[in-house]
């Protein structure tokens, strides 16, 4: 599958690097060229790279692989080329202050991807997964899947279930068990 990556930091590239490892086509980027040129080193060169344009009308599914609050305004950029896409979305409403991370409040009572999917426009397929591990951790446990030792499990939300189909095999392929957890409005 083509995976476009915006956002090419701690959680985009081991993301991108298990993917491409899988035999997935992968396309990293990020505002910062040097982010994209280390992170298609780091894929083992089996990976390409360019903007967030690019990536984002090269892929099949699109990770938004940015901060927080950083992702209303790459959105904003993005203009209309998420439209109709299906979009994993691994983010969890956490902000840096000072060096240090805190959990910030989702506005409105949303769930966080809810507010993510009204961010985005009702017509994204969105799908929330890959927030659960710290980046360290998603690589080495998806690596040990990957070479057949036992997989963790890594659930999934949406409330498109055809998008959903879609992501639970890269998810497989990633080296976990996908579990799904349901529509947005339960999700973590
Ligand atoms: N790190 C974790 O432990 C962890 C765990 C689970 C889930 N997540 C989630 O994963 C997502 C990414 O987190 P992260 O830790 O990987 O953050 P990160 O290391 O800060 O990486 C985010 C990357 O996106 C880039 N970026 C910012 N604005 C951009 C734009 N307009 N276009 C393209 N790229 C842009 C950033 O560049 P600049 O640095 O130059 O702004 C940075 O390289 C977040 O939603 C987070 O909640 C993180």
């Amino acid at each position: 599958m083509r995976v476009g990556i915006v956002g090419s930091g701690r959680l985009g590239v081991p993301l991108g690097r298990l993917l491409s490892m899988a035999g997935h086509d992968v396309f990293f980027s990020d505002a910062d060229p040097a982010r994209v040129e280390a992170a298609t080193l780091a894929a083992d060169g089996q990976a390409r790279g360019g903007s967030p344009l690019e990536a984002t009308r090269f892929g099949d599914v699109v990770i938004m692989a940015v901060g927080w609050e950083a992702f209303p305004a790459v959105v904003a950029d993005l203009g209309g080329t998420l439209s109709g896409k299906i979009v994993i979305d691994p983010s969890n409403p956490i902000a840096e202050r000072d060096g240090l991370s805190v959990v910030v409040a989702v506005p409105g009572g949303l769930t966080s991807p809810q507010y993510q999917q009204r961010v985005l426009g009702a017509d994204v397929r969105l799908v929330r997964t890959f927030n659960t591990k710290y980046p360290r951790e998603l690589l080495e446990l998806g690596t040990a899947g990957q070479r057949g030792g036992s997989r963790a499990d890594m659930p999934y939300w949406g409330d498109d279930d055809e998008a959903k189909k879609a992501v639970m095999p890269l998810i497989e392929d990633a080296g976990f068990t996908a579990i799904d957890g349901g529509g947005l409005s339960g999700a973590r």
